[in-house]
């Protein structure tokens, strides 16, 4: 969104946001609902507008979501209170956060605990190669669930497996991760870790974190073998033989390597479709052709993703039925999942005045769902 007026929609849960550039480089996030009854505004994934008017009546509005013209309302119609709503939004390394909590929590633990893990990657100063939508038929809970584990990365996974760490239990990586770590410095990349993710983090909204894991067999970056697939990004001035985890926020996800950026956005879209975008990130001065060639840059990510659409989808046909009761999670390979799993669990609790029951005995389940067992 380079120019004043450039804006695009967000969709996620039956809400629309349109996210524009304003003057002086201000981004704002504008409730895509009309003042009047209720319309939607814009319709189309992005545009370029100085004004942005409901088709149903006319009402226009500015880029801040003022209301500027509402044609034949009577005299002492009230314009100042009928702006777009605007959302909390905060920009940080060129990413765009909109929290739709009118109290939102401070975002700034976030952005002190992020910012200097991020610093290196120069995300501002990068662009989008590449972004494209895998809808999954699935609740977004069983999408993000699978996200948050690598026990599936061998069975599901072998392009992914074979380069990185993150397919093998942590403590078969410490001597290999201490190795990157003491690479790192050289190359302008010394972060490890942070852990502020589910109910770690402060609050609904914030959570986050970031660690590092080795890449396998001499790899340089995920790409199908290994080698670089773009120009190194921001201040990093070589390959430590390691990728990075992000989490930024509850549904937003990325994996850093030396030479490129991959994002990966949840939105859940209905009970049973979660949109997994993915967003391919290169030094912003990198020409396709010349400084990478897409197919490469994308391959592992793009087959990656497929395998995870596959068999996420499988997963809900599977819990969808009756006798289904959860099983043991893995204590060395998921315990990220258990974090989430007891986040959504307690983030319903709060929500509900703690109306929720408590945890029920795995064996009765099947039962409250009408299962014989
Ligand atoms: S609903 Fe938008 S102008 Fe009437
Ligand atoms: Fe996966």
């Amino acid at each position: 969104m380079p120019e004043r007026g450039d804006w695009f929609l967000y969709e996620i849960a039956g809400e629309s946001v349109i996210i524009v550039r304003d003057g002086e480089g201000g981004i704002n996030a504008l409730l895509n609902v009309c003042r009047h009854r209720g319309s939607r505004i814009c319709d189309v994934p992005a545009g370029h507008d100085t004004r942005f008017t409901c088709p149903y009546h006319g009402w226009s509005y500015g880029l801040d979501g003022a209301l500027k013209g509402a044609a034949r309302m009577e005299p002492g119609f009230d314009r100042a209170a009928h702006g777009l709503r605007r959302l909390r939004v905060r920009v940080l390394e060129g990413l765009v956060f909109v929290n739709f909590d009118v109290a939102a929590p401070d975002f700034g633990e976030f952005e002190r605990a992020m910012a200097p893990a991020l610093a290196p990657y120069g995300l501002a100063k990068t662009r989008v190669a590449h972004r494209q939508n895998y809808p999954i038929a699935s609740n977004w809970k069983l999408a993000v669930e699978n996200y948050c584990e690598c026990y599936h990365c061998q069975p599901a996974h072998p392009e992914y497996s074979v380069g990185h760490g993150r397919a093998l239990p942590d403590a078969e990586c410490v001597t290999m991760l201490a190795e990157v770590m003491a690479r790192a410095p050289a190359v302008g990349l010394t972060q490890n870790s942070i852990r502020r993710s589910w109910l770690r983090a402060p609050a609904f909204g914030l959570e986050h974190g970031f660690d590092r894991y080795p890449l396998l067999r001499g790899q340089e970056t995920g790409s199908r073998d290994g080698k670089p697939v773009a120009p190194l990004l921001g201040s990093i001035r070589g390959y430590d033989g390691g990728a990075t985890d992000l989490q930024l926020g509850a549904l937003t996800f990325a994996l850093a390597y030396c030479d490129h950026v991959v994002l990966y956005r949840f939105a859940p879209r209905g009970l049973n479709l979660t949109d997994c975008e993915v967003i391919w990130l290169v030094r912003e001065d990198a020409v396709e052709g010349r400084d990478y060639r897409l197919a490469d840059l994308t391959w592992l990510w793009d087959v990656t993703t497929i395998a995870d659409k596959r068999i996420i989808e499988r997963n809900q046909a599977g819990v969808d039925s009756r006798f289904y009761q959860p099983g043991p999670l893995s204590a060395v390979m998921e315990t990220f999942t258990r974090d989430f799993a007891d986040w959504v669990v307690e983030t319903l609790r709060s929500a509900t005045g703690g109306g929720l029951p408590d945890r029920r005995p795995l064996a009765s389940i099947g039962k409250a769902a009408g299962g014989k067992t």
